[in-house]
């Protein structure tokens, strides 16, 4: 059976995770969403005491313990993921917006990027994966055979993040939700390490008005393209 590397790129919220994940169980890919690996090495710093409040980052004792952060991911039984953080789970933590404010900030870092996408890489090697990320098709898979750029206005995105966290229980508006939103936009797209952009082969998803059976249809069709067109060589 032919098995091709699948990169799913987008804005935040944009809906790429769970069209990822799902495609990947439909086809029994293994699936990993690198935004929780950046959120995972964000979460370890808060831990440790190397994000002040304002935002400020200790570069130095971070950059020294990266190769002692190991991020994994447990699949559960109803095909969802727990992310693991040097073998603890820290799915629930990672999500909050405390995360989610520092997250742009420790993403920018050359040293971080460089060794997740070095993970990533390592991941995608035996292909027949799923990766959803921002410089998946650009940057850690330039040679995919199939790469997707999903989009959505910034408010359908807020609206679809703060759903989901008022039913985690997190006490937040949709002011701050979508003020987060913007702000994580703007610094992806902005930074000087991969900056968020679609690749000039990747077919382009504007999934505001889509419901999520659609999003599934229209992206199993694009992976049986690929697929048929490579078979058929
Ligand atoms: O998809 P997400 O919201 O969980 O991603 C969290 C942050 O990580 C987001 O601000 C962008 C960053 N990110 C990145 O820079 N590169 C990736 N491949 C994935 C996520």
């Amino acid at each position: 059976m032919t098995k091709i590397i699948i990169a799913i790129d987008g804005y935040s919220s944009s809906g790429k995770s769970t069209m990822a994940r799902r495609l990947a169980s439909k086809i029994q890919y293994r699936y990993i969403d690198t935004g929780a690996m950046y959120r995972a090495v964000t979460y370890f710093a808060m831990q440790q005491g190397w994000i002040s409040s304002a935002g400020e980052v200790d570069e130095a004792a971070l950059s020294a313990s990266m190769p002692e952060i190991v991020i994994d991911f447990a699949l559960q039984t109803d095909g969802s993921q727990r992310t693991l953080l040097n073998g603890t789970d820290v799915e629930n933590e990672i999500r909050r917006i405390n995360v989610s404010n520092h997250v742009s900030t420790i993403a920018a870092l050359p040293f971080v990027r460089h060794a997740l996408v070095a993970a990533q890489q390592a991941m995608g090697k035996q292909k027949g994966i799923v990766m959803d990320g921002r410089d998946i098709g650009t940057t850690v898979f330039p040679h995919a055979e199939l790469k997707i750029f999903v989009t959505a206005s910034p408010q359908t995105r807020a609206q679809r993040r703060f759903k989901e966290m008022v039913e985690k229980g997190s006490a937040v508006s949709y002011e701050d939700v979508l003020a987060n939103v913007m702000h994580r936009d703007h610094i992806d797209e902005t930074r000087a390490e991969s900056p968020l952009r679609r690749a000039d082969d990747a077919l382009l998803l504007d999934n505001s008005n889509m419901t999520v059976a659609e999003q599934d249809q229209w992206l199993l069709d694009q992976y049986n393209r690929v697929i048929s067109k490579l078979e058929n060589k």
